[in-house]
């Protein structure tokens, strides 16, 4: 089934808290019920909230209240926003016009999703990524669509002292497929039917062009380990779960061909807010000479954000930390501090990788 849809009057969604022990569908009929499913990640995923708020406001009937609500029930990821947005612009057309335009923003988000995952693919396997090019950190400008965000710096600035130009020469990838690097889930849970940076996995793999995906378990709700691992499983696809704080050794070990990640919101300068975590491994990949590549739709890019500091991250409460499902793990009474997402600045991407585009930022 689609991880979101319409279907008999109600939006149908996989609950994403119970895998991956289950795969049920959660039946949702009012706004509340969708704001309870956003904000306990039973539906997550920019795309996926994009979506969701869109559909969200066909359930509103037109309530400017509700509407606001659930246009505010996760602050980072811009495509819920943006989804209830468009929704809402058709309200004085009435309902059919609302369910229309959520609609097409489903199937918007498949189309999108084929496309990014058949460019990032082209992108990654069209010889760019050459022990030349991972030396120097930066994909070489031919295949890029010079920058619509331009107003970033020249890039990572070449390889640290682990770099890999001191290193041994790197193997042959054209005979064991590429390795690549992933954080959270970007797979078609986060999305309608594919993904955005799994789905470039996905498409790799369909191609036999992909050794594994070391797929990083994403503390503290864990969406790497029983989502990502989950998609890949069903795909088939050769994959190896990692503890988060083994990324960046990983990477300067010359473990990982290309980091993949998605995206919850790009600033008009590239700085790009993702999953927490995604920003240690940034660092990592340009201190290795590893490329960084963030794969989302031209929906994630918020021109209305100049650069990443605007961007609001969402603090999730100490509970998700010094508990694991139910589970107490640290001491009674000790405090933690939860935000879901950081910030990576655009000169840490190598590349974004759009529906429409391969920008450099
Ligand atoms: O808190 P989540 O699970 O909603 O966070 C999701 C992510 O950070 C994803 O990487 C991002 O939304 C892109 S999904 C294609």
């Amino acid at each position: 089934m689609r991880t979101i849809d319409w279907v008999d009057g109600a939006v149908e969604l996989i609950d994403q808290t119970r895998l991956p022990d289950e795969c049920v569908a959660l039946r949702i009929t009012t706004v509340d019920e969708l704001i309870d499913a956003i904000r306990r990640l039973a539906v997550r995923g920019a795309p996926a909230l994009g979506v969701a708020g869109a559909l969200g406001v066909v359930l509103s009937g037109g309530d400017p209240e509700a509407v606001a609500r659930l246009r505010a029930a996760r602050p980072t990821a811009v495509n819920l926003a943006w989804g209830v947005d468009q929704a809402a612009a058709w309200l004085a057309q009435g309902r059919e016009a609302v369910l229309e335009a959520a609609l097409r923003i489903r199937d918007e988000d498949i189309a999108a999703c084929l496309a990014m995952g058949e460019r990032g693919a082209d992108l990654l396997t069209s010889g760019v990524l050459t022990s030349e090019v991972l030396t120097s950190g930066v994909l070489t400008s031919e295949v890029l669509t010079p920058g619509v965000l331009t107003s970033g710096g020249p890039g990572s600035g070449g390889p640290g002292p682990g770099a890999r130009s001191s290193g041994p020469p790197v193997p042959d990838r054209a005979d064991r497929g590429l390795r690549i690097m992933t954080i959270c889930n970007t797979g078609g849970l986060a999305a309608v039917e594919r993904g955005t940076a799994l789905g470039v996995a996905q498409t790799l793999h369909e191609r036999g062009r992909l050794a594994e995906v070391l797929a990083l378990e994403t503390r503290p709700l864990l969406q790497g380990a029983r989502l990502t691992a989950w998609e890949l499983g069903r795909m088939g696809a050769p994959h190896r779960l990692v503890a988060d704080g083994a990324g960046p050794y990983l990477l300067a070990r010359g473990d990982v061909d290309a980091v993949l990640v998605g995206a919850d919101r790009i600033a008009a300068n590239g700085d790009t807010a993702n999953k927490i975590g995604t920003y240690a491994l940034a660092l990592g990949a340009a201190r290795a000479g590893v490329p960084f590549v963030v794969v989302a739709p031209e929906t994630t890019i918020d021109f209305a954000t100049p650069t990443g500091a605007g961007i609001e991250i969402e603090d999730r409460g100490a509970e998700e930390i010094v508990t694991l499902r139910g589970t107490r793990l640290a001491p009674e009474g000790t405090d933690a501090v939860n935000p879901a997402f950081d910030v990576t600045p655009h000169d840490l991407i190598t590349a974004i990788v759009t529906d429409k585009r391969v920008i450099r930022p």
